[in-house]
């Protein structure tokens, strides 16, 4: 039997019941079937994707389409967890009215079952307004990327007592103003358990210590594709980067030698026939991604 999908209300209760909630990016329906195979409880379509897919400087350029473009696939790979996507920057700052139609408009045509908003006191409002129109909410607090220019970088927030009481302020006001969640961004692990304590939603921490009631990583950085940079937060629990380096050096080495293909990967002169499709009918299950190409039985 399937596993039961996770919802809102699941989730609010694993702040009290554990387990600790485990959340991983994703892009794509490949990467998200087997992050979802896996059993991470939500999968985020970061606005992220913006440096980790696209390959920008920071996350400002992506569009509310290219989120809805990414959710799209990965709404279609993933069974058990709940699919969050990132509102990116411009499409909720400049009004309530602006907001509720973003996230409207990636409920509708991103496969999304919430929205993530980074910002605390000064978006409390907005918060409301879209759970108050049905539209569940995780906020972000802290570190906040879409900032970056306002923070002077990446850096890390509420190191000091005042600033400390304004990161908890901002996590107070979000989860007063009806988020599910909350993602805590680059804060010092004693601020993460404090904020955990005082308030009643789960809070997701990423480079905020153990404390928090879950954890997110970029899936990219977990899985250890960026073996050239690894921030502090970040811990590898495959080195993939290295090993795809080495496949392809193999792969590279295998074709200019002329080893590959070899007859096990060839097909034979005289295939068997294939039963004819019927008019409009698919050649791959949906759900069940195939291996690009031909079936391979034949001999
Ligand atoms: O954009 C993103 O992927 C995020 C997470 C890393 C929290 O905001």
């Amino acid at each position: 039997m399937k596993d039961a999908k996770i919802t809102v209300p699941a989730l609010l209760a694993r702040k009290h019941t554990g387990p600790k909630i485990a959340v991983l990016t994703a892009y794509d329906a490949t990467m998200a079937r087997l992050l979802d195979q896996g059993g991470a409880d939500v999968l985020l379509v970061g606005d992220s994707l913006g440096m980790v897919v696209q390959g920008q400087a920071n996350t400002l350029p992506v569009t509310v389409d290219e989120i809805c473009y990414h959710g799209r696939a990965v709404a279609r790979a993933a069974h058990r967890a709940h699919v969050v996507g990132d509102m990116p920057f411009g499409s909720y700052q400049s009004s309530v009215e602006h907001a509720l139609a973003s996230a409207a408009h990636m409920l509708k045509t991103g496969g999304f079952e919430a929205v993530k908003l980074e910002g605390g006191v000064r978006f409390a409002e907005h918060i409301r307004a879209l759970t108050s129109a049905g539209i569940p909410v995780m906020a972000h607090v802290g570190l906040l990327p879409q900032s970056v220019h306002a923070m002077g970088g990446f850096r890390v927030q509420g190191k000091d007592e005042s600033d400390a009481e304004r990161v908890l302020a901002d996590a107070i006001a979000v989860a007063e103003a009806g988020a599910y969640a909350v993602v805590l961004e680059g804060i010092p692990a004693e601020l993460g358990q404090r904020i955990t304590e005082r308030i009643t939603i789960p809070t997701i921490g990423i480079g905020a210590g153990p404390g928090c009631d879950g954890q997110v990583l970029v899936c990219y950085d977990f899985l250890g594709m960026y073996p050239d940079f690894k921030p502090k937060f970040v811990k590898y629990f495959a080195e993939l980067g290295s090993q795809i380096v080495a496949a392809t050096q193999a792969y590279v080495r295998e074709v200019q030698a002329g080893e590959f293909p070899s007859a096990a990967q060839s097909f034979g002169s005289s295939p068997k026939k294939q039963p004819a499709l019927e008019t409009g009918q698919k050649p791959v299950l949906p759900g069940a991604p195939k291996p690009y190409g031909p079936a391979g039985d034949e001999s």
